[in-house]
């Protein structure tokens, strides 16, 4: 009996000991991480340079970006043209704003910032945006071809036929006089023109709307994840799975990613069911080439993989490339002379013909200059941020590992140092006998290095065809007083849906 209760207190004392030690070594372990934070925090905010701080406690104010806020940032960056330490609250980063810093980052640094991505693995997945490492690397060889010359030049027929089709709501809806509104037109067309590259089976999505066919099932998706999107970052607790899910904005979220991966998945299984013949290679649309592209050891990607770089092409294709249409739309009614300029060279390159050819793309120099001038003040990607896995060193200051390096695209665009008078609107900066004074990194709407944009060429080939079929077909204007106002939703975005008015040539 004695002996039981001696072994029952043993091992009663053994187990609380045993707790003690765990929580102890927990407690030892949280100390451990607490004292690591509170020496790189210290470090980032009293060693770094870096802009005054509005707050003793919370750092820097936090603002929705709009020019007020941009402006203002430009000013304070002003003293720090390389780099400055941010701080809010807790949270730190480096801010980059020099392009030889970037460039020291982008030819250093692979990974990145993962962070927030967790917010849009429910919608995107894996896709090439956010993979890294062997996935990364394999699939972006594998993906590479759907943008090769022969693909582009098919793409450049289905921009045409989306261009036709905006001229023609143009044309129903405007009488001339009263303005209409160009940011909905312009993202209908560049989602119409991406998922007819996707599966080219003729979507109409401006002109004949269907409301029961899948495509509109998509577009209704896409919604969603866009209010879903705009509701996490504008909402601090909104940041948390546990809160936002609880939200209708939330679930009607997590309704969209399966509405927009349900099409994706249709799709594929059309395919499968119907494929397209080896002899009509020439015509291949992005389904094809995604689903037949094998690596070296002759594996291709699976269902998943495709579904998740299809909906990431989706995303990354239109939304970006229709901000940056409407920026350039802008510019073309507020600067009237640069408009005329833009379409002299549209009429000499085109003459009579209204369908532009991939052969005619190259010769649009001023218009190119013109939609770059545009990417410099209004990059539509503003910020790509970086994570640090092992320490980095940027102007003898050695930044520590597990430090986020945010290059701000849309400051080292607005950098005094490198770019005169800055705010100031001048596409002859893009000339060819300018272009040399530049730093390489100082222009860098599609980022820089290994983890380039995929489908820039693509991109500036649409925003091109756009811009030159409607110069040729319209006069666009400002309404008197008024004047644009941007924000962030996920890409820089007119705050308004841009009113202009188009009068018939
Ligand atoms: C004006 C239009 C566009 C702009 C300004 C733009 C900008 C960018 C930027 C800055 C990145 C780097 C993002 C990062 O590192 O976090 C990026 C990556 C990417 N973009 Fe674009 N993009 C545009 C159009 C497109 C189009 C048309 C497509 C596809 C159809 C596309 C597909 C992608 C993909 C897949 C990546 C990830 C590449 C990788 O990590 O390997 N983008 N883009």
């Amino acid at each position: 009996m004695l002996n039981t209760v001696a072994e029952y207190l043993y091992d009663q004392t053994s187990l609380y000991s045993l707790c003690w030690i765990l929580l102890l070594s927990y407690g030892l372990y949280l100390l451990a991480k607490l004292f690591r934070f509170v020496t790189r925090y210290s470090y980032i905010r009293w060693r770094l340079p870096g802009p005054k701080l509005d707050h003793p406690i919370f750092g820097m104010k936090v603002a929705r970006i709009d020019r007020k806020s941009l402006a203002k940032l430009e000013n304070t960056i002003k003293d720090y043209p390389r780099f400055g330490r941010m701080i809010y609250g807790p949270i730190f980063s480096i801010m980059v704003t020099g392009p030889e810093v970037a460039q020291q980052i982008f030819n250093q640094v692979e990974s990145k910032n993962k962070t927030f991505v967790y917010m849009m693995t429910p919608w995107l997945g894996n896709g090439l945006v956010f993979s890294e490492g062997t996935i990364w690397k394999r699939n972006r060889k594998l993906l590479t071809p759907t943008f090769y010359y022969q693909s582009l030049i098919n793409f450049v027929k289905i921009m045409n036929k989306s261009s036709d089709r905006m001229i023609e709501v143009i044309n129903r809806d405007s009488n001339g006089k009263d303005p209409i509104e160009f940011v909905p037109l312009i993202h209908n067309m560049t989602l119409e023109v991406i998922l007819n590259c996707i599966c080219s089976k003729g979507s109409d999505l401006q002109l004949n709307i269907d409301t029961n066919s899948r495509e509109m099932t998509y577009v209704e998706g896409l919604e969603k994840i866009r209010q879903g999107m705009e509701e996490r970052f504008s909402s601090f607790f909104s940041i948390f799975d546990i809160i936002f899910y609880r939200k209708n904005v939330g679930k009607e979220f997590a309704r969209g990613a399966k509405m927009t991966k349900q099409y994706i998945v249709s799709l594929i299984q059309e395919r499968e069911e119907n494929p397209r013949e080896e002899s009509n290679k020439s015509d291949y649309d992005m389904l094809d080439l995604l689903t037949r592209s094998r690596d070296e050891e002759g594996n291709g990607l699976t269902q998943k993989e495709i579904i998740d770089e299809l909906n990431t092409f989706v995303f990354a294709g239109h939304d970006t490339t229709g901000a940056a249409s409407s920026f350039v739309f802008y510019h073309l009614a507020k600067y009237p002379e640069l408009q005329e300029k833009c379409r002299e060279e549209v009429l000499s390159v085109m003459g009579g013909r209204d369908e532009i050819e991939w052969k005619d793309i190259a010769k649009f120099t001023y218009l190119t200059c013109f939609i770059k001038e545009t990417m410099r003040l209004y990059p539509p990607v503003m910020f790509i941020s970086k994570m640090l896995n092992k320490p980095f060193t940027i102007d003898g200051h050695k930044i520590p590992a597990n430090v986020s390096l945010d290059i701000s695209i849309g400051l080292i665009h607005r950098n005094a140092s490198h770019w005169p008078d800055p705010d100031k609107f001048d596409p002859s900066r893009f000339k060819d006998e300018n272009i040399e004074k530049h730093h390489p990194y100082a222009f860098i709407p599609f980022s820089a290095g290994s983890r380039n944009c995929i489908g820039q060429n693509f991109a500036m080939s649409e925003i091109k065809i756009i811009t030159a079929r409607l110069l040729k077909k319209f006069q666009v204007s400002l309404q008197d007083g008024y004047d644009i106002d941007i924000t962030v939703k996920v890409v820089l975005s007119p705050s308004d849906n841009l009113p202009l008015l188009f009068s018939p040539l």
